[in-house]
This record gives structure tokens, C-alpha cells and sequence, in this order.
């Protein structure tokens, strides 16, 4: 006689040992699959004689359904403990704020420069003034001539100039015989704008400008200005001041203390450099201000007739002002950073740190 008690002993046995799916698939079929060993012995039972089949048959029986049950019981447990491995390994813990189950988020920040635009840019606009833009590949006449500085002028040497030909060659000239320059100041939109604008008009154009220079604390080859023009009737160097006053005290919150020197520059007469009290140093001497206590920041004056001719203005009608504010610098000055190489570093840890006051 078969020992059925064996039979579901070794059963047990190994299906104790099997944790995956497919082994116990496998297993079960190995007793009670078509050729099984269990569905073997249910086959036989024709054979037997009428006695041995009422004892053994009920019982073969029995143990086909038992195997069957363990086997499912069985493949159901391993399904609970991949569900559970699964659920411990996925588990956030969100009370944790930096490790490797959750990644921080890190807040950006707008560039200082940005801030700053943005506030300037408000306060013009709510003085009447249009923000204007133009492009940063430019010719030399309006870079140069229409601001009164004609070819071979020494003025012209004022500032070193990325040209994009020789200028010294005449064949390098491009199609329309003005050669061209990545432009040294903002200043050519002014000569953009009186040729699209009836006076009167006013407005600031702020941008990035290029100047083939060596750097230091605060001189940069790529920098940004923002340039401002107002064109009208009978405009006068008071205008002029009492903007550049308002404004200064608008961004620094404070008055600060500034003084107006003479300057040369061709599209301006007279023409002057407004300097603010160094503000990194409080004017005993730094870097920044090349020891010397004030920082050039707002070179201005009034709109050279020539100018305006060759924008189409007639300046005996019509005169202004327009300034040209190094926004870098007055970056500088009001957050305190003492070298003008971070503003273009792009190192997040520098621009993620300033808020508007
Ligand atoms: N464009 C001049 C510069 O870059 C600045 C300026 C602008 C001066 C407007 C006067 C008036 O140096």
C-alpha cells in the first residue's frame, strides 16, 4: 500500500522551501498535474479490487484537494510579502527633509541685475517713460555716427570695440558699407528711436553692452547699462537732475550723497558724470571705487543738436536729455558686492541669495 502520509510529508517539505511563484506552480503540478504523482495514483485506483479502492480512494482524494489548498495558501503568502517588501521600500517619510528618499527642492532667485531692472523699469513707467529695446549686433553709424561720432573721430577710441570686421580694410565692409560691431553702449537705441518717434517722447532702454577692455573689480568686457532720452520742448539740465535724484533715491531708498563733474561724450552738450558716494566703502577707499571714494554711475547730459539731426529732430525746435546709468555698478552698490565678475559668474549659490529690499 502507497503511504499517502509520506507522500504529503515530502510535499510539505518542499513547498516550505519555495518562495517564488513559479516553483510552487511547478511543484503542484509535480503531485496533482495531469501526470502528477498524486493524479498517478488517482488513475490506478481503476485497478484495484472494490475494498482497497473504498479504503485508499477517499483518502488519495482527500490529499489531491490538500496539496491543492497548501499550494494556494502557499503562492497567497508570498503575494503578502512582496506587497509588504514593496510598501517598506517605497515608504516616504515626510517629515524627513533631506535625505536620499527625498530630494529638496531648491528655490531659484532672480539675478540681482533682474531685481533691480525690474524696479528701475516700474519707476519709470509710472514717470511717463516707454522701455525700449534694441539689438545687440549693431552698424557703426548707429553705434557711432548718428551720436556724433564719425569715422575716425578719436572719440571713437573711448571705447574698445568688438568689430566684427577689420576696420581698417575696406573690403571687410558688409553690404550696405557699414561695417559691423557688437555695440559698446545702449546709446544706440536713442539713435533708434528718434528716427521712429515724433518728439515729444521719453523712455529707458535697458541691455546688455560689449567693450574689448581688461577686467577688474569693476570693469567687465560683457556689462549692462540702461539707457534713458527724453526729447520735448524746452527740457533743461534741471529736468535732467531732478530725475536722476528721484530715481537714485527710489533705488536706494535713502538720499545718497552724489556730485556732478563735467564729462565729455559726443552726442551730449554739455555733458556730465554724476558719481555716488562709494557705498561699499562708505568713500574712505576700496576696490571698487579705485580708492577714490566715488563710483562713476550715471553719465549724462543734454542731447547734442547734432544728435538730434541725424534723427530726424529738428533742434531748434526740440531738445533733451539722456543719460546712460551703468546698472552694474549700481547693482553693486546696493548689495554690497565689491567685485563685478560675479554678476556674469552664474554660480547659483551668488545669484540665489538677493530679494528686493
Ligand atoms: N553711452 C555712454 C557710455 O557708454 C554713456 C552716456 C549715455 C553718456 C547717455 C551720456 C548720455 O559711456
Amino acid at each position: 500500500m502507497v503511504d499517502l502520509e509520506k507522500i504529503k510529508q515530502e510535499f510539505l517539505a518542499k513547498l516550505h522551501a519555495l518562495n517564488k511563484e513559479a516553483d510552487i506552480l511547478n511543484l503542484k503540478s509535480e503531485y496533482v498535474g495531469k501526470t502528477g504523482v498524486v493524479s498517478e495514483l488517482l488513475k490506478s485506483l481503476k485497478d484495484m479490487n472494490p475494498e482497497e479502492r473504498k479504503a485508499f480512494g477517499p483518502k488519495a482524494n482527500e490529499l489531491k484537494d490538500y496539496i491543492q489548498d497548501q499550494a494556494s495558501i502557499q503562492l497567497s503568502k508570498i503575494e503578502v510579502e512582496e506587497i509588504n517588501k514593496k510598501l517598506a521600500e517605497d515608504r516616504i517619510d515626510t517629515t524627513l527633509t533631506d535625505n536620499i528618499q527625498v530630494k529638496t527642492l531648491k528655490s531659484g532667485g532672480f539675478h540681482p541685475r533682474t531685481l533691480i531692472q525690474q524696479e528701475i523699469e516700474d519707476i519709470f513707467l509710472s514717470m511717463g517713460f516707454d522701455v525700449l529695446d534694441g539689438p545687440h549686433i549693431e552698424d557703426e553709424f548707429h553705434n557711432f555716427e548718428a551720436l556724433n561720432i564719425p569715422a575716425d573721430h578719436p572719440a571713437r577710441d573711448m571705447q574698445d570695440t568688438f568689430w566684427f570686421h577689420d576696420p581698417h580694410k575696406p573690403e571687410d565692409k558688409d553690404s550696405s558699407g557699414k561695417k559691423r560691431l557688437l555695440r559698446t553702449h545702449t546709446s544706440n537705441i536713442q539713435a533708434r528711436a528718434m528716427l521712429t518717434r515724433k518728439p515729444p517722447f521719453r523712455f529707458i532702454a535697458p541691455g546688455v553692452v560689449f567693450r574689448s577692455e581688461r577686467t577688474d573689480a569693476s570693469h567687465e568686457m560683457v556689462f549692462t547699462q540702461l539707457e534713458g532720452m527724453m526729447v520735448g520742448k524746452d527740457i533743461s539740465v534741471a529736468n535732467l537732475i531732478y530725475f536722476m535724484r528721484t530715481i537714485l533715491k527710489e533705488i536706494f531708498k535713502k538720499d545718497v550723497e552724489v556730485r556732478l563733474r563735467p564729462g565729455f561724450f559726443p552726442f551730449v552738450e554739455p555733458g556730465f558724470e554724476l558719481d555716488i558716494r562709494c557705498l561699499i566703502c562708505s568713500g574712505t577707499g576700496c576696490s571698487v571705487c579705485k580708492q577714490i571714494g566715488w563710483v562713476e554711475l550715471l553719465p549724462c547730459g543734454m542731447v547734442h543738436p547734432n544728435v538730434l539731426r541725424a534723427g530726424g529732430i529738428d533742434p531748434d525746435e526740440y531738445n533733451g536729455f539722456a543719460f546712460g546709468l551703468g546698472l552694474d555698478r549700481l547693482v553693486m552698490m546696493r548689495y554690497g558686492i565689491d567685485d563685478i565678475r560675479h554678476l556674469q559668474s552664474g554660480d547659483l549659490r551668488f545669484n540665489s541669495q538677493f530679494k528686493l529690499f
